[in-house]
């Protein structure tokens, strides 16, 4: 009875510890820092067509019309979601099947800020402004719920639909929150300014950036981890609790 308990309580920390050192390494560093867009000059559009021709055309053609089983055209594309792919490090995609996922970008900021301009220069919407500054951050929960939660959890630590892997949000930017919400990458709807205005984009970018370290005001974090890890540990709390009243009641017996 002692070495179950004793069992029950390795297992206990030896779970917790692991949760501890995962979501310690969840958290990695931000991108770079949004910045104004950089105005589109020849010789930028012209690097980045350089570049385009390398590492792009292969899928997307060299006159971007796209090519078909490989990669869409980019044609109206626009800055926005050439800058979200490039500086998520969701482009180049090894794979034209694969789900783009966020890694470290391939190319250096100058050169994306060149194949931004370029992919840029064949139109579509320009990287959208945002302000975490101006949000509000209760505002902005109550839009995140409505909008984002449903795919993004609450919490904004990600979770599964049917197809993909939700991100968790902790290291998008807010020009990348705000690049997501108006182009709606791979299988995230896009958000115009009818459904998400500016007002509510600040809002939901405050909140984002207080979601990746909330306050620990009451509750029991356990590292953030998240709602269904938190409740298993609950689960074996409780199981530990429950065999020790069972072996208390067990003495007792004659
Ligand atoms: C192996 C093929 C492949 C390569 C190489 C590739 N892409 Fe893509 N790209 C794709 C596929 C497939 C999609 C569609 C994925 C999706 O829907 O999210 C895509 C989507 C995109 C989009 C989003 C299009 C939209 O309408 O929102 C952009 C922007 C983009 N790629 C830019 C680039 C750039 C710039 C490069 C070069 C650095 C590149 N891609 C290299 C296959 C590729
Ligand atoms: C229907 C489910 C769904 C909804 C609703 C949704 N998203 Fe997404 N979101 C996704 C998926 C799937 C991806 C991954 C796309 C990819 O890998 O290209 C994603 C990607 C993102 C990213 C990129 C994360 C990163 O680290 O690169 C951000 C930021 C984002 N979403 C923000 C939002 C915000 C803000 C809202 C609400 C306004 C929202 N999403 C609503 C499914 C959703």
């Amino acid at each position: 009875m002692r070495a179950a308990l004793r069992r029950a309580l390795l297992a206990l920390a030896v779970c917790c510890g692991g949760m501890a050192a995962w979501s310690g390494s969840a958290g990695g560093q931000g991108a770079a820092p949004p910045g104004p867009a950089p105005v589109p000059d020849g010789r930028l559009v012209a690097f980045g067509r350089t570049l385009f021709l390398d590492g792009c055309a292969t899928c997307h053609g060299s006159d971007l019309r796209g090519r078909p089983g490989l990669g869409p055209s980019l044609r109206g594309a626009g800055a926005a979601a050439a800058d979200f792919y490039l500086s998520t490090g969701r482009m180049p995609l090894a794979n034209p099947t694969d789900e783009p996922v966020r890694t470290q970008p391939a190319y250096s900021r100058p050169q994306i800020d060149a194949l931004v301009a370029f992919v840029g220069s064949f139109g579509g919407p320009g990287i959208p402004a945002v302000d975490p500054a101006r949000g509000n951050l209760a505002r902005g929960m109550a839009a995140f719920t409505e909008h984002c939660a449903g795919c993004h959890q609450v919490v904004a630590r990600g979770g599964i639909v049917t197809g993909a892997a939700v991100p968790a949000l902790q290291e998008a930017t807010p020009r990348q929150l705000a690049e997501a919400v108006r182009i709606g990458p791979y299988l995230m709807p896009n958000f115009g300014p009818g459904e998400i205005d500016q007002q509510q984009l600040d809002d939901i970018a405050r909140y984002n950036g207080y979601a990746k370290h909330p306050d620990n005001r009451g509750g029991w974090a356990i590292g953030n981890i998240g709602p269904i890890p938190e409740g298993m540990i609950a689960w074996l709390l409780a199981a530990v609790v429950l065999a020790g009243v069972a072996r208390v009641i067990g003495e007792r017996a004659p």
